[in-house]
């Protein structure tokens, strides 16, 4: 069965860090409730969640998508680029130690998972705040010798790449253009997010299915005019913290 690592909403979410949004009050329960929600759709959808404990002192760490990039041959644990994040990782490390030989990225390299768009054996680094080029470099590294076609990505005005675009079927990437340029991704087919719900991008391919936040239904509507079955969950909450539904699981067989 796949597994989902996840991680329950720590208290101090409030003292999240946040870069492009404006901070608002996060209600603890209500963003735990959401969290609860999204681990119960994982499982609808055939996997097993592997539930870690809140880090009380990470306001972030419910993000675990930034703390490790795990493909068929490896887990790469990254160094996020937020200096208050960087102690998220070890406990990260010790979850996929059963499943995966493990890599690391090390100083002055930082990357952060949300910057590490994966199609197929596509894989493009956001070159963003929190992942420099040494840390393009140092996946890249790891990445190549398995196949992987490796290389950088350019975006602005959000916090990963991510963020700005998500693959949601094979071949299909949804993509807010005001962020990213596609023409980055040659060979792909687009769906654009709905103008109005510019956080839409950040989208979660789970199986054939597609996890999409309720809060953008005008893009849900243009997924599925283009055949992808969408599953919403609400992540409202989460979302004041600058998360999207990637950034809260590692899937991986
Ligand atoms: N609040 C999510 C992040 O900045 O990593």
């Amino acid at each position: 069965m796949p597994i989902a690592v996840v991680r329950e909403v720590s208290p101090s979410i409030a003292q999240c860090e946040l870069t492009h949004v404006d901070r608002q009050p996060i209600d603890f329960d209500r963003a735990t409730a959401q969290h609860d929600e999204y681990v119960r759709a994982l499982e609808s959808l055939g996997y097993r969640a592997i539930r870690l404990p809140a880090l009380v002192g990470h306001p972030d760490a419910v993000f675990v998508e930034d703390c490790a990039v795990v493909v068929d041959e490896v887990a790469v644990i990254t160094r996020p680029g937020a200096a208050s994040r960087m102690g998220e990782v070890a406990s990260i490390a010790d979850a996929l130690r059963p499943h995966r030989n493990l890599a690391f990225i090390e100083a002055p390299a930082t990357l952060d998972g949300g910057d590490v768009l994966r199609a197929g054996r596509l894989v493009r680094i956001g070159r963003t705040a929190r992942t420099n080029d040494e840390g393009i470099a140092q996946l890249r590294t790891i990445l190549e010798p398995f196949g992987y076609d490796v290389g950088p990505a350019e975006l602005t005005g959000c916090l990963h790449l991510k963020t700005a675009v998500t693959s949601v079927a094979p071949g299909i990437l949804l993509v807010n253009r005001a962020w990213v340029d596609p023409s980055q991704f040659p060979g792909f087919d687009f769906v654009d997010v709905d103008p109005s719900e510019p956080f839409a991008a950040n989208a979660l391919l789970v199986g054939d299915a597609l996890v999409l936040s309720s809060a953008f239904p005008r893009t849900r509507a243009r997924l599925e005019a283009r055949g992808i079955h969408v599953t919403t969950v609400d992540a409202t909450e989460l979302a004041k913290a600058e998360g999207g539904v990637t950034c809260c699981s590692l899937l991986f067989d």
